[in-house]
């Protein structure tokens, strides 16, 4: 970790009345970064919040939106949650996986690409559902995927 981003991470710590309560932001900043938190970063994590890293592995690892692995730029979030799954959400999953041709939490060779099945994106109205990044995608079916993922592409090729 850079001095640069330890002068930040002091700079939230000082923001709140406990060390402990800079956690999330802290975790935020890192995965904003890098894309993702690695394992040193929880070592050092620890060190500078004077957090056990068991606890800041348990909070990094609940929350979606924080990875502890790499990903790729668009990271997609397949949920497989019950609502999901019974309106064919296994199959969707499937479907991309083999479109891009990567499995459960890989990226794909040219870093565009990862996919992870995820529970509950709180979309179950407008299943089933996958998040790109920040974006919302519902109501999908194997048409509605191959749309989303070759405008994409086509959007990375055109620059
Ligand atoms: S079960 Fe998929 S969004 Fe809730």
């Amino acid at each position: 970790m850079t001095e640069e981003v330890k002068e930040t991470i002091n700079r939230l710590i000082g923001r709140f009345p406990k060390k402990e309560s800079a956690l999330l932001p802290v975790l935020t900043l890192l995965q904003k970064r890098k894309g993702y938190i690695s394992e040193n970063d929880l070592k050092d994590i620890s060190g500078i919040l004077d957090v056990p890293e068991a606890r800041i592995f348990s909070t990094a690892s609940f929350y979606t939106m924080l990875r502890l692995k790499p990903a790729g730029k668009y990271h997609i979030q397949v949920c497989t949650n019950v609502v999901c799954a019974l309106l064919g959400s296994d199959a969707i999953f499937d479907y991309l996986s083999k479109k891009l041709n990567i499995h459960e939490g890989e990226i794909t060779p040219d870093g565009l690409f990862s996919i992870v099945a995820v529970e509950c994106l709180a979309s179950c109205g407008n299943a089933p559902a996958m998040q790109i990044n920040m974006e919302y995608h519902e109501n999908l079916d194997t048409g509605k995927v191959d749309e989303i993922i070759d405008s994409i592409k086509r959007r990375e090729v055109g620059g």
